[in-house]
């Protein structure tokens, strides 16, 4: 391997904007060597503002240059199954945003392929790379609250995406609510067994016409029987509202959101603050940076992946349980979702 690892980045839409300015400026071990998009333009311009040399059109252009060692994935989720396939097979290291896939044989085909080549795999799930999040699966591994016994997941969105975008999202619950499920089984450390669904249309009728939904509550049964809840909107009119308590036989631990500034305003009428860092890019900033970083040094150092195809993957399982569930007004187990495997594969926390 080169001194520093050579990356390549296809798409240079929101998340490939985010992911280039950190190989760039913020992962001193890695080089971003190439960006593709099929908007050829919008790749330029990213690769001007990080100094990214090599401009594409395509992706083929990075998969097929033996120069780059490891690949980060960032087009739209439907092409990424195929171009982990593909970068497996040419033996570069993946870092894919989330899901995978929105069906699970894609996502075997492709894990397949990983596994085959040797290479290394992370998946997306950025806010496991969050200070607090992280704080909350310490206080919970370590045992400081006990054994837990109830999870709270809010996670609210100030506004709901274009249409055009909800109509090849997969749904709500393949992508909003999936980083929801993957933080339940990272702060628990425990699978969850069975998921119940109460959802709606609460937020704008154009959402149930593409067939989607934008409000839910998602109760979640875990293998050591704690219990958990879900409570996604596609529209918080004060912005981004993204909380977790979890509540232990010992005692509690719970997170706040995070504001632009600690000012406090106070007047005749009331007492009262700025609203919270208004989406995704602003709230999660630092666990981008984390998650990519982590990524090159698993790479560069031969570490284990923190978030593998695995854990790519049950997420993606929760997600179809909760549409099931849903449809069906039933809780639903999920091994009914992939038959008796999920059920008899090792916890990867145990
Ligand atoms: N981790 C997170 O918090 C987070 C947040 C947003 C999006 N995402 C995920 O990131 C992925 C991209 O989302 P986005 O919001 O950046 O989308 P986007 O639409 O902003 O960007 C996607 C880019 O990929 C390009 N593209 C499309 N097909 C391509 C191909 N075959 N080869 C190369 N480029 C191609 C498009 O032209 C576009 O510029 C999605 O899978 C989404 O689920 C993750």
């Amino acid at each position: 391997m080169s001194k520093r690892l050579q990356v390549g980045i296809i798409g240079a839409g929101r998340m490939g904007k985010i992911h280039a300015a950190t190989l760039a400026f913020h992962a001193p071990e890695a080089e971003p060597l190439a960006i593709a998009d099929l908007d050829r333009e919008a790749a330029r311009e990213v690769a001007e503002r990080c100094g990214i040399p090599v401009v594409a059109g395509c992706a083929e252009d990075i998969l097929g240059d033996p120069r780059i060692e490891a690949v980060v994935v960032c087009s739209p989720t439907d092409t990424h199954a195929g171009m982990v396939t593909m970068a497996a097979q040419r033996g570069k290291h993946i870092f894919c945003e989330k899901p995978i896939a929105h069906g699970l044989a894609k996502i075997d085909a492709a894990l397949a392929a990983v596994e085959q080549a040797g290479v290394k795999l992370q998946v997306g799930f950025n806010r496991r790379f969050d200070a607090s999040f992280a704080r909350v699966r310490q206080a919970v591994a370590s045992g400081e609250i006990g054994t837990p016994h109830l999870l709270h997941i809010v996670s609210r969105d100030p506004a709901p995406p274009p249409l055009s975008y909800i109509g090849h999202s997969g749904g709500i619950f393949l992508d909003m609510t999936i980083h929801d499920f993957d933080m339940a089984r990272f702060l628990i450390g425990d699978e969850v067994q069975e998921v119940y669904t109460a959802a709606a249309v609460r937020v704008d009728p154009a959402i149930e016409a593409a067939g989607d939904l934008d409000t839910a509550l998602i109760v979640l049964r875990f293998g050591g029987g704690a219990i958990g809840s879900i409570d996604n909107s596609r529209r918080a009119v004060y912005g981004y509202d993204q909380r977790v308590e979890v509540f232990g036989s010992e005692g509690a631990i719970a997170t706040s959101n995070c504001y632009p500034n600690q000012a406090s305003i106070s007047t005749a009428a009331a007492v009262r603050r700025d609203l919270p860092l208004h989406f995704f890019k602003e709230r999660y900033a630092d666990s981008f940076v984390n998650e990519l970083r982590a990524f090159v040094e698993t790479v560069v150092h031969d570490k284990p992946v923190p978030v593998t195809g695995a854990d790519g993957r049950i997420p993606v399982v929760m997600a179809l349980a909760a549409r099931l569930s849903h449809d069906q007004h039933r809780p639903v187990r999920l091994s009914e979702i992939e038959g008796d495997q999920a059920a008899a594969s090792p916890k990867p926390y145990a």
